[in-house]
C-alpha cells in the first residue's frame, strides 16, 4: 500500500520511519515534511490548516491510506475531506476531533461517558474565572478552551498570573472560553489508543516532560522529552484505563453519531484518589510517539489501515520489543516564547551513527547549499532504545552531546527518576 503522511514534526518523521519498516507498505509520501523526512521519502508542500489543500494533494498523490499527524488539519476537517474522496484515512473527523479542539466539549463527553476527570468550570468572564478559582483553591489551573499547541495551560499558585492568563485568553474573541479546573497531583501518563470507532487497542504507556526546565520548572511546552514504557506503572494500568476511560469515550462518540477513528490520546494523572483524565488529544502525541513506535514490532501500516477501514477486531495482539525507549528534544534558543531559527545544525551524522539511536527531525529545513538549519521551536527529537531505561538514556544523551546548535537547550533529566526503578 501507498501511504501519505500529513505533518512536519518529529512525530511524523517517526511515523514515516515506522511505516517504511512495514513490508506491506510499498511507498510513503509526506507533506509538508521537514529536512529529515525529505531525506527518506518524497515530500510535497501542503497547507495543513486547509482541508481542501490536503484533499487536493491526496487526489494528486493517490495513496491507499492517509495518516494525519497534527491536530490543526483534523480540527479543520482534513480527514472528512480525504474520506469524501473514498480514500482510507487514519484520523478523526472534525466533529470527533473536537475532543481535542474544545476542552469544554471534552468535559461534556467525559461526563456522559462517566470518565473520571478534574472538576471544572467553563467560564466566559474574568469574574467567573475568579469565582471558580476561589472554589477550587491554589494551585490554579487555567486552560484556554481551544487549540494552543500545548501552551494554553497555566498551572500556578500566583493568583495574578492565573487571572492574567484568563484575561489574555478571554480577550481573543467574543466566543472565547476558559476552563478553570481542580488541580490534579501525581505522576502523569500518556496513553494512546488506536481505534476504528468501535474496537480500542491501547499502545504502551509513555511519560512526557511538558515543562521547559529541568525538575519540571518553567512554562509548559509541546513536550521536551519522553520515555516508554513506564517501569513504575502499576500492573493492569493499561487495562484499567482502557476499560474505564478509552473504551467509554469511543463508545460515547459513536453513540453521538460522531465516531472517533484514529488515535485517542489520554493525558492522565495518577492521583491519590485514582486515575483522572487531564485532557484528550485526537492524534499521536509528540514526543511520546517517537518512544512508543520505537518499541512497537507490529507493522504500523497494517495497524493504521485496519483502524481506518473498521477492521481493528481482526488485528492480532500487538507485539512489542523488550526494553525501553527515551527521546530528548533539542529546542531552539528562546523556545517556547520566541524561538530563534535559521541556525546551522552540526553533528547530525555522528549522532545518528550512535548505537540504537534515531534522530527524528522537527523544526528543520535544508538550505540551497544542502545545510540543515533550524526552522522551529522544537528542532530535533533524539531517540534511543536500550534494554534498561538507564541504557536507553545513555545512548540518547551520547547522541545529544554530539549535536551542535547554537543557543539550543534540552533537559538532562528525561526519564532520570524512573531509570532508578527500570
Ligand atoms: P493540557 O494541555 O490540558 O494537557 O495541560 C498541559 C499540562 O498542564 C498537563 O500536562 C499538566 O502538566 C498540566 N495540567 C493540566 N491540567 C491540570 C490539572 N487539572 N492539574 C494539574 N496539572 C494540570
Ligand atoms: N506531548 C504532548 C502532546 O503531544 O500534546
Amino acid at each position: 500500500m501507498k501511504v501519505l503522511v500529513i505533518g512536519s514534526g518529529a512525530r511524523e518523521h517517526a511515523i514515516v520511519d515506522a511505516l517504511m519498516a512495514d513490508d506491506s507498505v510499498t511507498e510513503v509520501v509526506a507533506a509538508p515534511g521537514n529536512a529529515g523526512i525529505a531525506q527518506i521519502v518524497v515530500t510535497h508542500p501542503v497547507d495543513v490548516t486547509d482541508a481542501t489543500s490536503v484533499a487536493d494533494l491526496t487526489r494528486e498523490v493517490g495513496p491507499d491510506l492517509v495518516v494525519i499527524g497534527p491536530e490543526v488539519p483534523l480540527v479543520a476537517g482534513a480527514a472528512d475531506a480525504v474520506r469524501e474522496l473514498g480514500v482510507a484515512c487514519f484520523g478523526p473527523s472534525a466533529a470527533a476531533a473536537q475532543l481535542e479542539g474544545s476542552k469544554a466539549f471534552a468535559k461534556q463527553v467525559m461526563a456522559e461517558a462517566g470518565v473520571p476527570t478534574a472538576m471544572a468550570h467553563v467560564c466566559t468572564t474574568v469574574d467567573e474565572v475568579a469565582a471558580a478559582m476561589d472554589q477550587f483553591g491554589a494551585p490554579f489551573v487555567i486552560k484556554d478552551d481551544g487549540l494552543a499547541a500545548g501552551k494554553g495551560v497555566v498551572v500556578t499558585s500566583d493568583r495574578e498570573e492565573a487571572l492574567a492568563h484568563a484575561r489574555t485568553c478571554l480577550s481573543r474573541d467574543n466566543d472565547a472560553q476558559v476552563v478553570v479546573e481542580e488541580f490534579l497531583d501525581g505522576q502523569e501518563v500518556s496513553l494512546f489508543a488506536v481505534t476504528d470507532g468501535t474496537t480500542v487497542i491501547p499502545l504502551q504507556p509513555a511519560q512526557d516532560f511538558k515543562r521547559v526546565g529541568e525538575g519540571d520548572t518553567g512554562p509548559n511546552t509541546g513536550g521536551m522529552g519522553a520515555y516508554s514504557p513506564l517501569p513504575w506503572a502499576p500492573a493492569g494500568l493499561v487495562e484499567e484505563v482502557t476499560a474505564r476511560v478509552m473504551q467509554p469515550m469511543v463508545d460515547a462518540m459513536r453513540h453521538r453519531g460522531t465516531p472517533f477513528v484514529g488515535l485517542l490520546y489520554g493525558g492522565l494523572a495518577m492521583t491519590s484518589r485514582g486515575v483522572r483524565v487531564i485532557e484528550f488529544n485526537a492524534r499521536f502525541g509528540d514526543p511520546e510517539t517517537q518512544v512508543v513506535l520505537a518499541n512497537l514490532r507490529t507493522p504500523l501500516g497494517q495497524l493504521l489501515m485496519a483502524a481506518a477501514t473498521g477492521h481493528l477486531d481482526q488485528m492480532p495482539t500487538l507485539a512489542w520489543q523488550s526494553g525501553y525507549a527515551v527521546t530528548v528534544v533539542i529546542a531552539a534558543e528562546g523556545y517556547p516564547a520566541a524561538p530563534r531559527t535559521g541556525d546551522v545544525i552540526g553533528g547530525l551524522e555522528d549522532a545518528a551513527d550512535q548505537v540504537n539511536v534515531d534522530i527524528f527531525h522537527a523544526g528543520t529545513s535544508v538550505t540551497d547549499s544542502g545545510e540543515i538549519t533550524s526552522s522551529g521551536g522544537r528542532v530535533l527529537s533524539v531517540t534511543a532504545h536500550g534494554e534498561t531505561l538507564a541504557r536507553a538514556r545513555e545512548h540518547a544523551y551520547a547522541a545529544v552531546d554530539l549535536i551542535r546548535l547554537e543557543g539550543s537547550h534540552h533537559r538532562r533529566d528525561i526519564g532520570a527518576a524512573a531509570a532508578e526503578e527500570g
